[in-house]
C-alpha cells in the first residue's frame, strides 16, 4: 500500500492504496465521485473518462501512482452553482438515453472544445468516434455540443430548475431516462 494524494476538482486528497489501483476505483470508491462510470474496463468504452491537464483519460486503466496532475471530473464542471455550457446542452438536447455512458461524452467533448473551441461537424465526430453510446445518441450528442457553440462560457437558462428532474435510478448503475440529473450533477 502506498499514500498517494491526488488533486481532483480543485482540492486534494491523499489515499491508501496499492499504487495498482486504478484511477477509477479511488474517484468512486474513495473519493465518492460517481460521475465517472465503470464500462469495459479496458479502456475502449470511454465511459470513466475524466481530464488529467486538459486531455481526456481513462480512468479504468490508469494507475493511481501514474497519475500527474490536476483531474477534472464531471462534477468538477458546474462552477458557482451553475452548469457548464456543456451541461445545459445535454439536458436542453435530452442526449442521454439510459445514460451509462454520458460522463464520457461530456467529458470527452469538454476536452475537445477547451483544445479546439470552433469544431467543424467533421471534427466533433472524428473527437467523439470513440466515446460509444450503446443507446446510439450520438446524433443528439452532436446536437448539444453544437448547442453548446451556441453559448458564451457560463450560459444558463432561467428555467434550468424546472428542466433538472429528480434522479430515481442510480447512476453508477446506468439507470433510465430519467438518470439524466445524474450526467449533469
Ligand atoms: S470503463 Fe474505461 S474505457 Fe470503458
Ligand atoms: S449508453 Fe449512451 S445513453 Fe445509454
Amino acid at each position: 500500500m502506498s499514500r498517494i494524494t491526488l488533486k481532483v476538482n480543485g482540492g486534494a486528497h491523499t489515499v491508501d492504496v496499492d499504487p495498482a489501483t486504478p484511477l477509477l476505483y479511488i474517484l468512486r470508491n474513495d473519493l465518492n465521485l460517481q460521475g465517472p462510470h465503470f464500462g469495459c474496463g479496458l479502456g475502449q468504452c470511454g465511459a470513466c473518462t475524466v481530464i488529467i491537464n486538459g486531455a481526456a483519460v481513462r480512468s479504468c486503466i490508469l494507475p493511481a501512482s501514474a497519475v500527474k496532475g490536476e483531474i477534472t471530473t464531471l462534477e468538477g464542471l458546474a462552477t458557482n452553482g451553475k452548469l457548464h455550457p456543456l451541461q445545459q446542452a445535454w439536458i436542453d438536447e435530452q442526449a442521454p438515453q439510459c445514460g451509462f455512458c454520458q460522463n464520457g461524452q461530456i467529458m470527452t467533448a469538454k476536452a475537445m472544445l477547451d483544445k479546439n473551441p470552433h469544431p467543424t461537424d467533421a471534427q466533433i465526430r472524428e473527437s467523439m468516434n470513440n466515446t460509444l453510446c450503446r443507446c446510439m445518441s450520438y446524433n443528439r450528442i452532436q446536437a448539444a455540443i453544437k448547442r453548446a457553440l451556441e453559448k458564451p462560457l457560463g450560459f444558463q437558462p432561467p428555467d434550468t430548475a424546472e428542466r433538472v428532474v429528480p434522479l430515481t435510478h442510480g447512476a453508477a448503475s446506468g439507470g433510465s431516462r430519467a438518470s439524466k440529473k445524474a450526467v449533469v450533477a
